[in-house]
């Protein structure tokens, strides 16, 4: 018999620290740093972000969201054999947040990694746990995007600072007899590496280059609308579904006219796609689980439902997962 795998729980979390644009204004006013709400809103759907107070990590967030999932799947922690964590922001070098997240979660034993896909990373990972549960790796997959990016923006560059925010979601997915998970496509394509980076390094005990993040924001808006309808065609087809199929198109949560012109090219009516950026801001590689986990707490997103999950971001890496929820 073939096997699949489907999500049987959500989970998210956000720190407490909400920031709205006023807030974050007058904030960067205190630099010579100048922006409006009515920027931020205008040019990005933006209104508010939370921020991760200064000793919290990627993995405390992700072990909140990675609970709040197990118990809607009614799963055990100690039932996991397969942990991955999305993130670009990992607690330390090495080890994984994944592995410091399974040691906070109570449990061992399990295989437990992290996945460095950046703002597609949720979709990368996802796709990876799916593989290893078809092939009989894995049985029960807790599957985690967990992020602090307020740790590596930089505060004096208008242009970034105001997109991006901290927080986690993650899924249980686990082995079934039927989908679940139908299709899913992932692409990178290297000689993009200069327009969306963090370019610094650690090296002989010091920091080598500038570790704040850099962003080309048009080039990187021309080339998400385009991979985004490349990618959505693509796991359609695959799986032998259409447009007209999808219930929810869950893109990544840049920017709300970047998922308007996703949503625009596939012929979707703008009440099919999930907008959570408004509260989030850009949460990388957390944008997809807490989108998805948002949805479903709120009653829009119900089981059964066809959903067309699409990442993109640095590397350049972009990707979707069509599913059965
Ligand atoms: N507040 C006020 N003014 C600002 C701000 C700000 N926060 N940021 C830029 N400006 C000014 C600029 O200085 C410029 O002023 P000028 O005309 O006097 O020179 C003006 O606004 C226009 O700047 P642009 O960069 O041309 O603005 P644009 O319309 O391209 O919007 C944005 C910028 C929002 C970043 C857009 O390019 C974008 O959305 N890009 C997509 C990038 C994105 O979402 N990245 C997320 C990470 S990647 C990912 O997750 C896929």
């Amino acid at each position: 018999m073939r096997r699949f795998s489907r999500i049987t729980g959500t989970g998210s979390y956000l720190p407490p620290r909400r920031v709205s644009n006023q807030d974050l204004a007058v904030e960067l006013a205190t630099r010579g740093v100048e922006t409006s709400d009515d920027w931020i809103v205008e040019r990005t759907g933006i209104r508010a972000r939370h921020f991760a107070a200064p000793d919290v990590s990627s993995s405390d967030l992700g072990v909140e969201a990675a609970r709040r999932a197990l118990e809607s799947a009614g799963v055990a922690a100690a039932e996991i054999d397969l942990i991955i964590v999305a993130t670009s922001t990992p607690d330390m070098v090495f080890p994984s947040a994944a592995c410091i997240l399974q040691n906070k979660l109570g449990v061992a034993g399990c295989a437990a990694f992290d996945v460095q896909a950046v703002c597609s990373g949720f979709v990368y990972a996802l796709t990876i746990a799916d593989s290893m549960i078809k092939t009989g790796a894995a049985n029960k997959a807790l599957v985690i995007g967990a992020e602090v990016f307020s740790r590596i923006l930089d505060f004096t560059d208008r242009t970034t600072c105001v997109l991006f925010g901290d927080g986690a979601g993650a899924v249980v997915l686990e082995g079934s007899e039927t989908p679940g998970i139908l299709a899913s496509d992932l692409h990178a394509d290297g000689k993009h590496v200069g327009i969306l980076c963090v370019p610094g390094t650690v090296s002989g005990g010091k920091v080598l280059g500038d570790p704040l993040l850099k962003m080309d924001g048009q080039a990187v808006f021309k080339l998400a609308v385009g991979v985004l309808e490349d990618a959505a065609r693509a796991t359609l087809e695959k799986a032998g579904r259409t447009a007209s199929d999808i219930d929810w198109l869950i893109p990544h949560q840049a920017n709300i006219r970047i998922m308007q012109g996703t949503a625009k090219k596939l012929k979707l009516p703008f009440d099919k796609l999930v907008v959570t950026v408004d509260e989030h801001g850009n949460t990388s590689a957390a944008s997809i689980p807490l989108a998805l986990d948002t949805a479903v707490r709120s009653g829009k997103i119900r089981r059964g439902d066809t959903l067309m999950l699409e990442g993109v971001g640095g590397g350049f890496t972009w990707g979707a997962v069509l599913l059965d929820f």
